[in-house]
């Protein structure tokens, strides 16, 4: 693993990627303190002043590009497990929102560019540190919630971060933490609101696929549904 860049402030760890993909390896790494104009998923703000670890991971050319945010998860779970002998399930709400006691602690955004011969995906992880719960509330953010206020530990940033860039370089394929991503997945077994650009759809959620799709169903028969396309929610709640 590369050293992990540590930066005071940056406007996003990864844009700070894709502007330096060129000169570094697979694998480079690079969190800072504050982030200005991070980006979240569906164009959402993400930007951090301290409280939060927003940490980006380059991959050059990954094998299975599609699945790297399933992947990334599995990671994220488990290094936030390892954090206590005590800590609660930390389960993911497909595709990639890792979530403890029904609220979020950390988002990932993965993101492609083709940068000189390389197919560079950059995976970008934001977890939730030490924010307290009416800082989101304010923020509008009701269903988020931090490592401090959910499992009462404020880890250090730096070795978090160099613990969840080891175990996401340390999975060679999808098939490897398939098992593992079902079993942390917590919309299997629930109905859930599909909510596409300008429509939605209740289903039951049944299964991951090998691919890393939720399969679905609802009265008109099976279907499969990818991530990128639609954000899931349960019928009543965030879950
Ligand atoms: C989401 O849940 O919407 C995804 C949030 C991803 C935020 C991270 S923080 C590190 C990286 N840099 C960014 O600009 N975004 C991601």
């Amino acid at each position: 693993m590369s050293e992990l860049i540590i930066l005071d402030e940056v406007t996003s760890t990864n844009d700070y990627l894709r502007e330096n993909a060129s000169k570094l390896p697979s694998g480079s790494a690079v969190t800072a303190l504050v982030q200005t104009a991070g980006r979240g998923r569906r164009g959402h703000l993400w930007n951090s002043d301290g409280g939060a670890l927003p940490l980006s991971i380059l991959l050059k050319n990954p094998p299975e590009p599609s699945v790297v945010p399933l992947c990334a998860g599995v990671a994220v779970c488990g290094a936030i497990s390892a954090l206590s002998d005590n800590c609660p399930f930390v389960g993911i709400k497909w595709p990639n929102d890792i979530i403890i006691d029904s609220r979020k602690v950390c988002g990932i955004l993965c993101e492609s560019a083709r940068i000189g011969d390389d197919l560079c995906v950059i995976c970008g992880i934001g977890v939730n540190i030490s924010q307290e719960r009416d800082l989101f509330e304010k923020a509008g953010l009701p269903d988020a919630g931090s490592l401090r206020t959910l499992i009462g530990i404020t880890p250090e940033r730096n070795a978090l971060a160099r613990d969840i860039v080891r175990r996401l370089l340390d999975i060679k394929s999808f098939s490897e933490v398939y098992e593992e991503y079902k079993g942390r997945c917590v919309n299997i077994g629930r109905e859930v609101r599909l909510i596409y650009n300008k429509e939605e759809r209740t289903a039951f959620a049944e299964d991951i696929t090998e691919s890393g799709a939720l399969l679905c169903r609802d009265k008109s028969g099976h279907f499969e549904v990818n991530s990128g396309e639609v954000s899931v929610r349960g019928l009543f709640g965030y879950i």
